[in-house]
């Protein structure tokens, strides 16, 4: 089947321009000015943008949650996703228990997965330090998947890796092209704190934030950063979330190591201030680590983009319902960490960052859609419209005027981050290998249609990131 996109204006990461977007079967086949092929069904794009569909580099679909021990919403919930403009995820692949990183891994491509809508890639990620899962690392690459992830936090929780398996698993990542991902933050310090708070009294969701300060996430991306240095392999820091830590990673990247960084829609969109709400169950939805800080880090984030320090905006997206915060309300200390937003994470970003002069449309494409693709290893058959690249596509109306409701794109739980936000601007349509699965944006997919990705060693440092300007 082939399909033409017309009249629309092209936005990729490097430009923008009238072009027509020929597709057959699953690729694009060519890109004209003004096409004048026939095509069996052709989509008028008149008045709006034709970009790459969305590639969020971190999700947490049916994993495990940092206390307790419910999983956050499944797959089955990723027609979300697909509406808010996101065509690929990669996302995280927990260890099972008592499973290794490649039996994980395959558990979720076979039965975790099983109703996605979007398709995804994998990070795998450590949960039981066990000596056997140093030999599966190098096996990860031969199954498609090129990364791994740690994190520095959550002390006390399967989640949380100690420094000295950090260092052994950067030199062993190094070994066979595998990027290593840290969630940087200082669990022992953070342990400290959350039991200071405790022993006060000090119970609310707002000492989230009181506990977890912008200083344990600088000192410890600092730390990682230092460790892939003397390990001589590339890094990536996921959810930024302050000045101290951008900083890290600018210096790093002044001296020419391999470090690269995200931020998340939450942390440029939301401050401190929805954590302090009086309402303990409104207050509880928006405890997500690192916690959200004051408006002059989220000032700052917006810079580290513009000036390419960070270089991706993912959701860190975790469907964590009501039934399951409930459990901490009384004690912030035992309310599961993660918020929802891979649904909004496009959309948003468009109204906060385009339409209000923060970024240009082309720094637009890069974080949310190329450089995810460039750094996992999955570009240019994601993350980009060129002629051989997957037809995942996806078209904003500019024009569009509304607010966020969880109604018009339920998420799989019963709150939106961003309820009653403005928006300007909304993807309408999107094109998943070349099907239309939006149509006015709703889901007209199937549930079951996303594919799992194979990903290539080294993503960016192999392709380089620096060629985007
Ligand atoms: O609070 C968060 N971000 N929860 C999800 C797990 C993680 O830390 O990425
Ligand atoms: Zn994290
Ligand atoms: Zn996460």
């Amino acid at each position: 089947m082939t399909t033409l996109i017309k009249n629309g204006i092209l936005i990729t990461a490097y430009n923008e321009h009238k072009g027509d977007v020929l597709i057959d079967g699953e690729k694009i086949v060519s890109i004209e000015a003004e096409s004048k092929a026939l095509a069996d069904v052709i989509i008028d794009a008149s008045g709006k943008y034709v970009m790459p569909g969305g590639v969020d580099p971190h999700t947490h679909f049916s994993a495990l949650c940092n206390v307790g021990n419910q999983d956050t919403a499944g797959y089955e919930t990723t027609d979300a996703v697909v509406v808010g403009g996101t065509t690929t995820i990669v996302d995280y692949a927990p260890q099972d228990i008592g499973k290794g990183l490649l039996d994980s891994i395959k558990y979720r491509i076979n039965v975790r997965a099983k109703d996605s809508c979007v398709d995804y890639a994998l990070h795998a990620m450590i949960t039981d330090v066990m000596d056997s899962i140093f030999d599966e690392i190098q096996e990860l690459p031969r199954i498609g998947v090129t990364s791994i992830k740690c994190f520095m936090a959550y002390n006390g929780s399967p989640l949380h890796v100690d420094d000295g398996t950090l260092y052994k698993v950067l030199q062993k990542s190094k070994e066979y092209g595998i990027t290593v991902f840290v969630h940087a933050e200082n669990g022992e310090i953070i342990h400290t704190l959350q039991q200071d708070c405790v022993k006060m009294g000090d119970l609310h969701p707002r000492y989230h934030a009181v506990s977890r300060p912008a200083f344990v996430e600088t000192e410890a991306t600092r730390r990682a950063i230092y460790l892939a240095q003397i390990a001589d392999t590339p890094i990536y820091i996921v959810h930024v979330t302050c000045k101290g830590a951008a900083d890290a990673i600018k210096e790093a990247k002044c001296r020419g190591q391999k470090v690269m960084g995200e931020t998340c829609t939450q942390y440029l969109t939301l401050d401190r201030s929805y954590l302090e709400q009086k309402d303990i169950r409104e207050a509880a939805k928006y405890i997500c680590s690192p916690a959200l800080r004051d408006l002059k880090e989220v000032d700052a984030l917006w810079d580290a983009l513009n000036e390419r320090t960070l270089n991706a905006v993912v959701s860190d997206h975790c469907g964590i319902g009501m039934n399951i915060k409930q459990y901490g309300l009384d004690n912030f200390t035992n309310i599961a960490n993660g918020a929802p937003g891979a649904a909004d994470r496009i959309n948003m970003l468009w109204t906060e960052g385009v339409t209000k002069g923060r970024i240009s449309k082309q720094t637009f494409v890069q974080i949310i859609s190329t450089n995810p693709a460039k750094i996992n290893g999955i570009y240019p058959q994601k993350g980009h419209i060129d002629i051989g690249s997957d037809a995942d596509i996806m078209i904003l109306d500019p024009s569009y005027k509304g607010t966020v409701r969880l109604a018009d794109n339920p998420n799989g739980v019963d709150y939106n981050l961003y309820e009653g936000k403005e928006l300007n601007g909304r993807v309408d349509t999107v094109l998943l290998r070349g099907k239309v699965v939006v149509e006015k944006a709703k889901f007209i997919g199937e549930f079951g249609q996303g594919r799992f990705v194979h990903s290539n060693s080294f993503g960016a440092a192999y392709h380089g990131l620096d060629d985007i300007k």
